[in-house]
């Protein structure tokens, strides 16, 4: 896992929202779709976390400082931080789908006087994949969040935390599922079973949000590369409520 923090090189892009993503090119090699993972409150610094899957990735990844590439931004429609105001908010994020939630920590703890309880459940394959661990380490210090983490599968001498799938940390996180909204990201398969473990305590779909992928083109809703049922992820997500997806979730690819 590779993060890039990127300066703009002429006129700033616009302040993105938590959950925005950007189009960044390597050049001579292509573009990908890669949200913004880094502090809303900074917007000069441009913070992609990047796992390195297929051509466009790879040649992200071994860029060098001082490097060249393009980046065109923000898009997207990003997390519910307004209607989570005042509520409960439970964060689940599977693996690298911690990356793109992470703006939307920065905000919930930056105005933490807003929202009720904070809640973040964390799921990694296994400790060497956990991401942003010093950084979990020290918002775990905080006593106005809680922070679970845990991890598929480890050696027990590398390992005290918990082990399980993320749905098993929700049964000892407090909310008020009445008055909750939740944010989920993750693989798609993951995000089925939180939404799902979300709905049995309590949660209504309404109030459970997930961030979608697909491969992009565009990015700006002409292309219909993107194309999910009858929304286009780029423009009208990645972020959608659970009750518009959930009929599409269930099919693997449309
Ligand atoms: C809104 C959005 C936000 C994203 N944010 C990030 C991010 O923060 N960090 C990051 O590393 N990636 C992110 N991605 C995924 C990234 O855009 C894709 O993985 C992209 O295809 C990488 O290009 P590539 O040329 O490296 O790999 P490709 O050649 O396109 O793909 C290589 C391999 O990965 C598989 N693959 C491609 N896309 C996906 C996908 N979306 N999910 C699962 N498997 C896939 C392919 O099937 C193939 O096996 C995001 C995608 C979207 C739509
Ligand atoms: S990427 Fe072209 S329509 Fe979404």
């Amino acid at each position: 896992m590779w993060t890039l923090e990127i300066e703009p090189d002429g006129p700033a892009s616009a302040a993105a929202a938590p959950g925005q993503f950007n189009m960044l090119t390597a050049f001579g090699v292509g573009e990908a779709a890669i949200s913004l993972s880094g502090d809303p409150a900074e917007p000069g610094r441009l913070v992609h976390t990047i796992r390195a899957v297929g051509p466009v990735s790879h040649a992200l990844a071994q860029l060098r400082p001082g490097a060249a590439l393009g980046l065109r931004g923000p898009f997207g429609a990003g997390w519910p931080m307004a209607e989570a105001a005042g509520r409960d908010v439970v964060i689940m994020a599977g693996g690298l789908g911690l990356a793109p939630l992470r703006p939307a920590i920065y905000r919930l703890l930056a105005e933490r006087a807003r929202y009720g309880q904070v809640q973040v459940l964390y799921g990694a394959r296994s400790p060497a994949d956990i991401l942003f661990r010093r950084e979990l380490e020290s918002w775990r210090r905080r006593l106005d969040v809680e922070i679970e983490v845990t991890v598929d599968h480890a050696a027990v001498s590398d390992w005290r935390g918990h082990v399980g799938v993320v749905t098993t940390l929700l049964g000892r996180a407090a909310f008020d599922p009445a008055n909750t909204v939740a944010l989920v990201c993750g693989p798609e398969i993951m995000m089925r079973f939180c939404a799902a473990a979300l709905g049995d305590a309590g949660v209504k779909a309404e109030a459970i949000h997930l961030s979608m992928e697909r491969n992009m083109k565009c990015a700006i809703g002409l292309c219909g590369h993107c194309q999910f049922g009858p929304v286009f992820i780029c423009r009208d997500g990645p972020v959608f409520r659970y009750d518009q997806v959930a009929g599409l979730l269930r099919h693997k690819e449309l």
